[in-house]
């Protein structure tokens, strides 16, 4: 996940390194480097200031950067999962943003402290013979630690990346130095729009698993890269999001049901003006979140019994129809009653 909106941070952080409710690692950590990528992108090396070992992670994980009282923002992991002693990102300073990336720009100096959440990973790297990726400006970040893993398990692989102009491709030039004529990129200004018809051609084998599209960008270009993707197999496509999907049922709910607490041992009603989330969070159970818009996965939770009404951007349409977990941000209940392992 690259740059998504700012968001309200609901969990009190901790003043040293802890647990969230879900045991998810929270700490504080230093930047340890800072350099710029390209034009308005700056890239931020962080470490442990003890030196101590950072969670590990996979390719295409995000961490959450708690920015303040009640501003926190996801950024994916662009970095070598193999070095535990550093976590990197980049950052685009957003023209219209609501502060979380100007932050990250005019405070996150080298020396600086920042409060980290994280890793957690909605879109991993499955395996697969063949890859297209896909990225369009700051989406380039979960792609390159994921064309290196493609590298390395000797996959047959191409990226396509898109920006406005070269000078605002961040990693352009390293990608393209590194893996030659396997990237592809395509600045706006020069070349016009990404070739899509082209790049995702459905496939000639039929299996799902033969390959995979990962895409991340801006939603114009993930609606795009959807709509080529129909005519592939099931599963094939695998997206991120910084915004809410545009598609995503956004109807007012209009009923009550009734919410059971497996874990807690509680039964609430959800009225239809208030979240799964809310209401949860008003009976004191801990929960974390961050959006509250669907996009971060981050209140991801699991359903025990009930169906939901899904209304986020991050499951897939599998996981969707699977029914176990939904995100209580916003999404609810189609029948009477809904049971949650909380
Ligand atoms: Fe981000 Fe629910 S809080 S998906």
């Amino acid at each position: 996940m690259t740059p998504g909106p700012d968001t309200l941070q609901a969990t009190t952080a901790p003043s040293g390194a802890a647990a969230g409710p879900e045991g998810e690692f929270t700490d504080t950590l230093v930047v340890t480097g800072r350099a710029d990528a390209a034009s308005d992108v700056v890239t931020l090396t962080l470490g442990h200031p003890t030196g101590r070992e950072l969670p590990a992670w996979q390719p295409g994980a995000h961490i959450d950067l708690l920015l303040g009282e009640s501003l926190t923002r996801q950024y994916s992991l662009c970095g070598d999962p193999a070095d535990r002693a550093r976590w990197q990102l980049a950052v685009h300073r957003a023209p219209d943003g609501r502060g979380g990336s100007a932050y990250v720009h005019d405070a996150l100096t080298e020396g600086a402290s920042v409060r980290v959440r994280g890793p957690r990973n909605h879109f991993p790297l499955r395996p697969a013979a063949r890859y297209l990726f896909v990225a369009g400006g700051i989406g380039i970040t979960p792609l390159i630690p994921m064309a290196a893993a493609a590298e390395a398990a000797g996959a047959d692989w191409t990226l396509l990346y898109g920006g406005r102009t070269r000078a605002s491709m961040a990693f352009a030039g390293q990608l393209a130095d590194r893996y030659g004529s396997k990237v592809r990129l395509v600045p706006q200004d020069e070349s016009g729009l990404l070739d899509l018809a082209s790049h995702l051609a459905p496939p000639a084998s039929p299996r799902p698993e033969a390959t995979l599209v990962y895409c991340c960008g801006p939603e114009p270009l993930l609606r795009a890269a959807e709509e080529r993707c129909r005519a592939w197999p099931s599963g094939s496509l695998h997206t991120e999001r910084f915004h809410p999907r545009t598609d995503a049922p956004s109807q007012p709910a209009t009923a009550s049901f009734e919410l059971v607490l497996a874990r807690s041992g509680l039964t609430l009603t959800v009225p239809p003006e208030r979240s799964v989330l809310r209401t949860v969070e008003a009976a004191g159970v801990p929960v974390l979140y961050s959006c509250e818009e669907g996009t971060c996965g981050t209140c991801e939770t699991d359903v025990v019994e009930g169906e939901v009404d899904h209304r986020d951007s991050v499951l897939t349409d599998e996981e969707r129809e699977s029914g176990e977990t939904m995100m209580i941000c916003v999404s609810r209940c189609r029948g009477g009653r809904l049971v949650l392992d909380l």
